[in-house]
């Protein structure tokens, strides 16, 4: 029987708080207040609903940790506090928008900017992805491994895809079909956090994006680790945290969808 520790615990059960909210929203969706944030980013009501309730489960078991939320004007910056809360209330917004079922609710920590934990709960399917650090990654009791393909010929990776006033579309059709003929198949979920879930869980064997921010990414980076892959920069140099642009998979994988998408 797996012991979670109390940061998981606090974590696990501000994510589950708000996703009664979110189900009851993502249930009732003819009902839901929609505005329009950026060009095709939306942000509903249930996206700030549920950020509420999680901050206020979070600020209550913990004082002084800093919050930088998806959903906030005033984000403290990594650097500000010893130990920071990354928050996606509703990572995968569209999906969940359309009747998709397949959106996230991503919260990480950091101490002193390393992360230190992280969950993803996939509310459907009731789905807590966790992990922390040196303990391994779970699929709720289940440890979890990234897979062990050597080449991209049989792997199946997970990308994102930019889209109406976001991301280079030129560059990524490029990338795009430089990695298409070299792999068994890609697939374009929609939720960025989720992906580096199933890469952990070894349901893709990989995953690339660019341009994501902090709170898509943060769980997730700290779940591949823990499930003995990496979650780097596309570029070697760069702090996938800091500049959104990120390749997760097993060493082997990673380093060849590195080659392609550098070259
Ligand atoms: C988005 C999702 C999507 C990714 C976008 C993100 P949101 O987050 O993670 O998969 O392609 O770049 O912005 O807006 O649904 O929270
Ligand atoms: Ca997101």
């Amino acid at each position: 029987m797996i012991r979670y520790s109390a940061n998981i615990t606090i974590m696990m059960s501000a994510a589950r708080k708000a996703s009664k909210s979110i189900l009851r929203d993502f249930g009732e969706l003819e009902k839901l207040q929609v505005s329009i944030k950026g060009q095709n980013d939306f942000v509903t009501m249930a996206d700030i609903k549920a950020q509420e309730i999680i901050h206020y489960e979070l600020s209550r078991a913990r004082d002084n940790y800093g919050f930088l939320m998806e959903e906030s004007k005033n984000r403290n910056k990594i650097e500000d506090n010893e130990f920071t809360w990354i928050i996606d209330p509703i990572d995968g917004t569209l999906n969940f928008m359309n009747g998709i079922p397949y959106f996230a609710i991503s919260i990480a920590l950091t101490q002193k900017e390393k992360l230190i934990s992280g969950v993803i709960y996939d509310p459907v399917h009731n789905d807590f992805y966790w992990a922390e650090d040196g303990v391994g990654a779970y699929l709720n009791d289940q440890r979890l491994r990234v897979t062990n393909k050597v080449n991209l010929d049989k792997s199946i990776i997970a990308l994102g895809i930019p889209f109406l006033g976001r991301g280079n579309h030129k560059e990524h059709i490029k990338s795009q079909e430089a990695v298409m003929s070299k792999v068994a198949g890609l697939r374009r979920f929609g939720a960025a956090s989720l992906d580096l879930a199933y890469v952990a869980a070894g349901r893709v064997d990989g995953f690339w994006e660019y341009g994501l921010s902090p709170w898509d990414v943060a769980a997730g980076i700290i779940l591949v680790k823990e499930a003995g892959g990496l979650a780097i920069g596309i570029n070697n140099k760069e702090n996938p945290l800091l500049t959104g642009n990120i390749v997760a998979g097993n060493i082997n994988i990673v380093r060849e969808l590195q080659n392609i998408l550098n070259s």
